[in-house]
């Protein structure tokens, strides 16, 4: 017999075993990181993950972050993995760290045949290189599969500050259990803020314990007349803690003074001719308005702003101001003004859509640019920063082509790469670097019914719109990223996420 007839039954059973489970990358360089880490250089070897393994970690603030690991590798492994303080480093397992020394969101990753050190700048960061840690792994060990991470060093920190996604559970209502997938998805890719668009006028989707009809009314319905629904101050705080165990924070925005048929429709007085409109279920815009010379309409604002930012750590409140084409200029600008004396008062910074900028923005503001550069540069020029959401690059509810269901197409089609191939720093003449905040890629619902449906449209997307935000330009290209991305598409399945096999990408799936 020859040796490649005696070898045969051993061949077969390696390419069986190699086809059913995710091949793991033979070092750590080639493997497909997203977002791109600024650095990754490969030593030979592995670190074998057992259940011997322990999480360590060296300060308490670390526990969490340990924690979360822990139950990952669990997850992946079917293991159970222990975590333990331990001040001083050991020579073996992985050890978490924090370096002031190091910028807050940056991590450094030493994998060693025994050992795995994560040093961040801070808990974020060490929480961040337990990202790059999990791709590593496949999302799900195949039996008697074994885990074998390739040593090596990762050098990493983000490009931008704010790394986000905005999700409208006002045109659609999504439960908290769909926030939170929704939450965990921008966790894996690093992003660090979460918008939540509260209310539109199809729905108010956050409880106002002074304004109860707001929910008890304009809560009760969403786009095509089906029932809503909306957070209790309970939710809320479930959803904000939540994503804070994940280094997110939750922006939330209250739509003013245009989209407010919900609240109109809950409270007359809040019209200018006292009389409340029906229930609104159906897709146009920009034909609502709050009553601008009303002062009731600021003692709403003021009630509103002050319970929501009460519920919210995180610095800023998102005031909307888009597309209120019945307001007045004036008005508008009036309007916009007072709001931002309110939110300045109850302690949170202003973000609000470009249109914002027509007003006198107060300091340490930010105009979320969607639309209009003319808006944006306005808002610049009285010192705002921007955060870049261009709608016709960055809006996830886009389709990918004409025969995409469900989605829109008013900004045009987003296939991967047009969503994927741009430098918020260039896009626009006159917004430079130094004013950019970060990114955001917004998805709206008016067509985006169910969580199957949102992950079609998320999918594969919201990864590129991580690595903009995480990856330095110069690291970055459409070519080698959408070659990374096609690895992702069994971790995807794994994940019980839906997504769209776009042609553009050579997808690598078993
Ligand atoms: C928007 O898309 N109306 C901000």
């Amino acid at each position: 017999m020859n040796l490649s007839k005696r070898l045969f039954p051993y061949l077969t059973i390696l390419t069986f075993l190699a086809a059913c489970s995710p091949q793991p990358a033979t070092d750590l360089a080639s493997t497909a990181f997203i977002p791109k880490p600024n650095t990754v250089v490969s030593d030979d070897g592995a670190f074998k993950l057992s259940s011997s393994t322990v999480v360590y970690y060296n300060t308490n603030e670390l526990e969490a972050e340990a924690t979360y690991l822990a139950g990952k590798l669990g997850e992946v492994s079917g293991m159970d993995i222990s975590t333990r303080p331990q001040e001083t480093l050991m020579s073996e397992g992985i050890y978490l760290e924090t370096d002031e020394d190091m910028e807050s969101e940056a991590y450094a990753m030493v994998i060693g045949k025994k050992l795995i050190t994560i040093t961040g700048g801070s808990p974020a960061g060490c929480f961040y290189g337990a990202q790059t840690l999990l791709q590593a792994l496949p999302v799900k060990a195949g039996e008697g599969e074994r885990l074998l991470i390739p040593k090596g060093e990762v050098l990493d920190k983000p490009e931008y500050a704010y790394r986000g996604a905005m999700l409208d559970v006002a045109r659609h209502f999504f439960e908290v259990a769909d926030v939170k997938r929704f939450i965990d998805f921008l966790a894996a890719y690093k992003m660090n803020a979460l918008h939540l668009h509260l209310s539109d006028d199809q729905g108010w989707r956050i409880e106002i314990k002074s304004w109860p009809k707001l929910t008890e009314t304009g809560g009760s319905k969403e786009v095509g007349g089906t029932d809503g629904g909306f957070f209790t101050q309970e939710d809320y705080k479930d959803i904000v803690a939540y994503a804070a165990e994940r280094h997110i924070t939750i922006v939330p925005e209250i739509d003013m003074p245009g989209h407010t048929n919900a609240a109109l429709a809950s409270y007359a007085e809040l019209n200018c001719d006292g009389k409340a409109p029906e229930l609104y279920t159906g897709i146009e815009v920009g034909f609502s308005t709050l009553c601008t010379d009303k002062e009731v309409t600021y003692e709403f604002v003021d009630d509103v702003v002050g319970e929501v930012a009460a519920l919210t750590p995180g610095p800023w409140f998102h005031i909307g101001g888009d597309e209120s084409h019945v307001t007045e200029h004036d008005d508008y600008v009036y309007f916009v003004n007072r709001v931002q004396d309110i939110v300045t008062r109850h302690g949170k910074k202003v973000i609000g859509w470009d249109e914002i900028a027509n007003a006198k923005l107060v300091d340490g503001s930010t105009v979320q640019f969607w639309a209009d550069i003319e808006n944006t540069v306005m808002g610049l020029q009285q010192g705002a920063q921007v955060l870049m959401s261009p709608a016709a690059r960055a809006y996830m509810d886009m389709k990918y082509d004409s025969t995409t269901t469900p989605g829109l197409d008013w900004a045009g089609y987003i296939e991967v790469g047009h969503g994927y191939d741009w430098d918020p720093a260039t896009y626009v003449d006159g917004i430079d670097r130094d004013n950019i905040l970060g990114i955001e890629a917004p998805l709206w619902t008016e067509t985006i019914t169910n969580m199957e449906e949102l992950e079609y449209m998320v999918f594969p997307r919201l990864p590129g719109y991580a690595e903009i935000g995480w990856t330095a330009p110069g690291n970055r290209s459409w070519k080698d990223y959408k070659n990374r991305l096609a690895m992702h598409g069994q971790r995807l399945k794994d994940k019980n996420i839906n997504f769209y096999k776009s042609p553009e990408i050579p997808w690598k799936e078993n």
